[in-house]
């Protein structure tokens, strides 16, 4: 594996190899055993959104596995004033090990990894958040110890988050069940990969969604850079709304994720979100065992 740049790059096996190397990774952090798999490597952070996990457990995990990390906020780069990211790209491939990126299009992710000589790993872009997807899975497998047989269910935004996560689980074998209002679907190339399945479903009601599901998901309705529409957008997904409904829906032992930041009232209500606290800060937690495995696999 050279990058992490999407979801659909990954092979099975790939996911399931990342996923294992995390719970190894999580089980020695817990029993100080040191794991220094990076050590004298140096990632560069580039943030071109704000973040709070991303950014500190990027920096947390490279320094448990020994390395430096350097964050690089654009508005201080050079990138910020137009600096070419081909050129940027090849001038941090001269002193770095590696680059972790939270920008807007895919695309630059892409031109990053292709114009540097250096691995690179999506720390999200308005297309995907694969290393969130990955401590998703990660938590998942910890609570309800497989994928075999599992529903997974979606509801909202067919934003960066829906994408990876139809992909992520379909590819460990889950079913996959997305309810999102028309004009908000995901994106085409995911809808394209996901028809191949059988058990992949998109509707536009949130109770269909949910019927039978193991693990619901959702995710903000106006994400980073999608400010200006906030209005629009509370009109749009009335409704879309991780609730007591959707929940008697579903299994009754099913679990709740969430990516964060929440925005309770909007597409959780505060009842399920701290009904589901621990599964949810278990989530976030986990972002820094699987981004420590990613950054093992292509920089180790
Ligand atoms: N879930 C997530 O990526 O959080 P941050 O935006 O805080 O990094
Ligand atoms: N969809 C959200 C995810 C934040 C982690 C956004 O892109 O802002």
């Amino acid at each position: 594996m050279k990058h992490l740049l999407k979801m659909l790059d990954l092979s099975t096996e790939e996911i399931i190899d990342i996923l294992n190397l995390a719970d190894q990774l999580k089980y020695e952090l817990k029993h100080n055993i040191p794991h220094p798999h990076l050590k004298g490597k140096s990632l560069g952070m580039i943030f071109q959104k704000s973040s709070t996990r991303t950014r500190v457990s990027f920096e947390t995990g490279m320094y448990q596995l020994g390395g430096y990390p350097l964050f690089l906020s654009s508005h201080d780069l050079q990138i910020g004033r137009g600096e070419p990211v081909q050129d940027t790209a090849r001038v941090l491939s001269r002193y770095l090990d590696g680059i972790m990126i939270r920008t807007f299009e895919q695309k630059e992710v892409e031109d990053l990894a292709e114009y540097g000589s250096i691995p690179v790993i999506n720390g999200l872009t308005d297309f995907c958040h694969p290393c969130q997807v990955l401590a998703d899975l990660m938590t998942i497998r910890e609570f309800k110890g497989q994928f075999d047989g599992l529903k997974m269910c979606f509801i909202g935004d067919g934003n960066n988050m829906a994408n990876s996560l139809i992909v992520g689980g379909l590819k460990v074998g889950m079913k996959v069940s997305v309810a999102c209002p028309e004009g908000y679907h995901p994106d085409k190339q995911v809808l394209d990969f996901a028809k191949a399945y059988e058990g992949f479903e998109l509707t536009d009601s949130p109770v269909k969604a949910a019927e039978g599901a193991d693990v619901i998901f959702t995710d903000v309705w106006a994400s980073m850079g999608q400010e200006g529409e906030a209005e629009k957008r509370k009109i749009a997904f009335k409704g879309y709304q991780v609730n007591d409904e959707v929940m008697a829906a579903a299994n009754p032992d099913a679990m709740v994720q969430h990516c964060l930041p929440a925005h309770r009232e909007e597409e959780i209500t505060e009842k399920v979100f701290e009904a589901h606290a621990n599964e949810i800060f278990e989530e976030a937690e986990n972002r820094l065992h699987a981004q420590k495995a990613v950054m093992v696999k292509v920089m180790g």
